[in-house]
């Protein structure tokens, strides 16, 4: 089955179960100000689940069903992996006091085991909020009458919304399938909205808004349809179902290059990201969305331009506005809008691709000058060479603002164009010595920056730490804890290859070639606690570089550093470090403030790296 076939049969089932199939709204929300795009099927119908407007006046039924246009932007880092997409359709059935828990699981049991024939690896289930949202029992019968034997108890992950300033959100029961590579995927979301929260979503966790029972108990659910075509499908990554498959084969003709080659990686990342920021791109235009420097407009020329640097930096032929015609054929059973506007759209895209071309162009520029300035003082005619812009990490952050050139890049560049003016003659690129000042004086720059836009909450695009507030300080100090524990359970070896905190929980990935087995993540979680027992004190030390690598502590894989850093060590009464890490801070200065720890996920995000989702209760 192809996709169309596959959204189709999900529409034509709820149909049979007495839904009416609604179309997807606009990706820019009609009537809801506080979010920039829209993110999940439900938001359409908010209104109808608080009862200010009536679904079976309006529709003809309480029980409706939609395929819905989401944009979520929060991932983007992620782009690239077997799972995230900037855009997402959402395959939803929702309820406004039509039917419940028993009926809503049903139904999805019956779509994923018999219309689909998959199997379901486990579901998950609300374990409740203390005196304020009960565990949610019936939903875990009603999955173990269906004979579902795998059946887990989650927490904040499980409860859903609300979307935006305010609205309806509840607990929520999580089916969970294997995609072609074989690993555990979240296939579908199935919500009760049974609450009205008077706040957003990090108010709610803060313990800051307030719920309130609704009169009617909502149904909403949402299938995410890309990972659920690689379930179907039997494919390793989103990008290989049949939604991308022409894109794929038009960004690189030839195929990739052999796996043993060294860009292939670079070169496969590459692709996911200019397809799917292409792709996000295009249905944002033609819901009326145009590049411009703030809001949306901005988010979206973000994209735009970074799938343009995608293709310049690996060698891809075309430019996004060269797939339109594909995702117009691709979608025009469902969104007619970009078949209907495909002139418009090309021309939105090549605008603003060769206006940030140019822009790369000058950026080259500037870096050429700079690496002129350094290597000599006149030209091959023996004219004075302007120097606009000395070589210093200030003016390398200038270009990476203005230009989007990553510093590693902009180090590329001019050894590149040093290379080339030497003739042959000498070959002289930057030394390490160089190349660290260089990075160490871009970083103060970095950091003043990232402050600035912090302190002006520019975060769009989520990323690193969210903000230094009180849940995400402890959460920091816990992270490094994980690390030590995961070294300490599983092999001295195990390295970290990427990090996230929010104000809920931790994130952390790391090299490993298996999943863990449960009792190693409760050996993983019985040491963390253990040193949170211990009331150990956390200190920071600042030292030359060389004495911190001596020490053996922890460095970022691929970082660069300066020649002082600063280093967290958790020590015990014998002043022995239980963790040491290169690391800016914050954190708590004594693990007893960290209360209890516990791992709330372990999954694979790629081939050998394993990712953690942990949380401090
Ligand atoms: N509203 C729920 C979600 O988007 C179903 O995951």
């Amino acid at each position: 089955m192809d996709s169309n076939a596959i959204r189709r049969k999900f529409l034509e089932f709820f149909k049979s179960k007495g839904h009416v199939i609604r179309p997807s709204s606009s990706l820019i929300p009609q009537n809801d100000s506080s979010v920039l795009f829209t993110t999940a099927g439900m938001q359409q119908f908010k209104p109808y689940y608080t009862g200010e407007k009536d679904a079976e006046k309006d529709f003809g039924s309480k029980n409706i069903t939609t395929a819905q246009k989401c944009v979520r932007t929060g991932d983007i880092d992620e782009v690239g992996d077997a799972t995230h997409c900037t855009f997402l359709e959402m395959l939803g059935n929702f309820s406004f006091g039509g039917y419940g828990r028993e009926k809503a699981i049903t139904y999805a049991h019956q779509f994923i085991t018999e219309e689909l024939g998959l199997e379901i690896s486990y579901v998950t289930f609300y374990r409740g909020l203390k005196d304020v949202v009960p565990r949610d029992e019936e939903s875990k019968n009603i999955w173990t009458k269906l004979g579902i034997k795998d059946i887990r108890e989650d927490g904040a992950d499980v409860f859903w919304g609300p979307t935006g300033d305010s609205g309806p959100c509840g607990p929520t029961t999580e089916i969970y399938c294997k995609n072609g590579a074989g690993q555990d995927v979240e296939t579908w979301n199935i919500v009760f909205n049974e609450y009205f929260c008077n706040g957003p979503r990090e108010k709610l966790d803060r313990g800051e808004a307030t719920l309130t029972k609704l009169d009617i108990l909502g149904i909403d659910t949402g299938m995410g349809f890309e990972r659920l075509l690689a379930s179907i499908q039997k494919k390793e990554s989103v990008y290989e179902t049949d939604l991308f498959e022409a894109i794929m084969s038009i960004i690189f003709p030839q195929g990739l290059p052999p796996k043993d080659n060294w860009v292939y990686e670079k070169n496969v990342k590459a692709s996911r990201i200019v397809a799917d920021h292409s792709r996000t791109a295009i249905l944002m235009i033609s819901d009326g969305v145009l590049p411009s420097n703030t809001s949306r407009g901005y988010v979206l020329r973000r994209l735009i331009r970074r799938a343009v640097f995608n293709c310049h930096e690996n060698n891809i032929q075309i430019m996004p506005h060269h797939l339109v015609e594909v995702f117009a054929k691709k979608y025009n059973d469902v969104y007619p809008e970009i078949f209907n506007q495909k002139d418009e759209i090309i021309k939105v895209l090549s605008d603003e691709e060769l206006k940030f071309l140019k822009t790369l162009k000058e950026g080259q520029k500037e870096l050429e000058k700079m690496a002129m300035a350094l290597w000599d003082k006149y030209d091959s005619f023996g004219k004075p060479i302007e120097i606009t812009l000395p070589l210093n990490g200030q003016n390398l952050f200038f270009i990476y603002s203005t230009y989007g050139f990553p510093f590693e890049l902009s180090i590329e560049e001019i050894n590149k164009i040093r290379l080339h003016l030497s003739h042959g003659y000498k070959y002289e690129v930057l030394s390490d010595t160089e190349v660290k000042k260089l990075k160490e004086e871009f970083d103060v720059e970095m950091k003043k920056h990232q402050e600035l836009s912090r302190t002006s909450s520019v975060g769009m695009f989520k990323g690193g730490l969210a903000n230094h507030n009180e849940k995400t300080v402890r959460l920091h100090t816990a992270h490094h804890l994980l690390l030590a524990a995961l070294q300490a359970v599983l092999s001295p070896e195990i390295k970290q290859k990427g990090s996230n905190i929010t104000e809920e929980r931790l994130r952390l990935d790391f090299a490993f070639p298996r999943k863990m087995e449960d009792v190693e993540k409760k050996k993983v979680e019985d040491w963390v606690n253990e040193k949170i027992k211990q009331s150990l004190n956390v200190i920071r030390r600042e030292m030359p570089l060389a004495e911190a690598e001596k020490l053996g502590a922890q460095m970022e894989f691929g970082a660069k550093y300066g020649d002082t850093v600063s280093v967290y060590f958790i020590e015990d009464e014998k002043g022995e470090a239980v963790s040491k890490e290169f690391c800016g801070g914050p954190h708590v200065t004594n693990t007893k403030e960290l209360g209890n720890f516990k791992i709330q996920k372990e999954e694979a995000v790629s081939a050998g790296v394993r990712r953690i989702k942990a949380v401090l209760l």
